[in-house]
């Protein structure tokens, strides 16, 4: 998208930077120049790409997404009490509009990938069921496996307590006694842990390892660490092509 001229004020304060009042401030002390030439007026139009503050340029001023493996205690919520997974990126990024935001959610006790973006297309294009984007968790049960659930699961008749509809058919691959990838096409709330109490089973662990085709592995990310990439980059990793 072709980039539009703004008043400069607006487009500090929708960076995160400061308040207006704040911008006209930093005007007056000539720490705000338009290609390099110092600033004359917070309501001076231009384009976001020709200032610098401080010497810098400014920070991802065409939109942020980013990649986050999310450590685990942390709440994907801006409001909450404890610690919450906005307290890994620069404070910076709270200020922003729109909105930096998850694509869905992961419990507080869930750990693993997590995309945030305030791209509001792509985040519709990640969770669109149009596009059904598999997402795969390794879980871990209290109790080995007993041998229904891989068909129980990929029947698509699981019942949840309290849902009016079956799960949609989810795909379930061994890799221990009590431990297992599964790979679902819808997000409903603490899903993972509920579809193994329908069967009779207790999550003790759950990580999301990959999205579409997206995978924990191949990204070299620490727990509460993130990577920053354009919206179409991201896209694809996860589409594996373009759409
Ligand atoms: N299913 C769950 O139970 N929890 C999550 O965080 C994600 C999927």
């Amino acid at each position: 998208m072709a980039e539009k001229k703004e008043r400069l004020e607006k487009i500090l304060s929708n960076l995160g930077y400061g308040a207006r009042k704040d911008v006209s401030y930093w005007v007056r002390s000539g720490w705000v120049t338009v290609d390099g030439v110092k600033a004359k007026s917070a309501s001076q139009k231009v384009l976001a790409s020709q200032i610098m503050l401080e010497g810098k340029a400014l920070d991802h001023p065409d939109g942020l997404t980013l990649i986050y493996h999310k450590p685990l205690g942390a709440v994907c919520s801006r409001k909450e009490d404890g610690r919450l997974i906005y307290a890994d990126f620069p404070e910076r990024w709270l200020g922003r509009k729109p909105a930096l935001s998850s694509v869905g959610r992961l419990d507080k006790e869930t750990s693993g990938l997590l995309i945030l973006t305030d791209d509001g297309a792509l985040n519709h294009q990640l969770t669109s069921p149009k596009h059904d984007i598999s997402k795969t968790y390794a879980v871990m049960l209290a109790e080995p496996l007993k041998g229904h659930e891989q068909e129980k699961l990929a029947s698509g008749t699981l019942m949840l307590d309290g849902d009016e509809r079956p799960c949609k058919a989810a795909e379930l691959e061994l890799t221990g006694d009590n431990t297992a990838n599964l790979v679902l096409h819808e997000g409903r709330y603490h899903q993972a842990r509920r579809m193994f109490a329908a069967l009779g089973n207790h999550v003790t662990a759950l990580e999301r390892i990959q999205i579409g085709e997206l995978s924990l592995a191949s990204l070299s990310l620490q727990a509460g660490e993130y990577q920053t990439l354009e919206s179409d980059a991201l896209l694809q990793m996860v589409v594996g092509k373009k759409l």
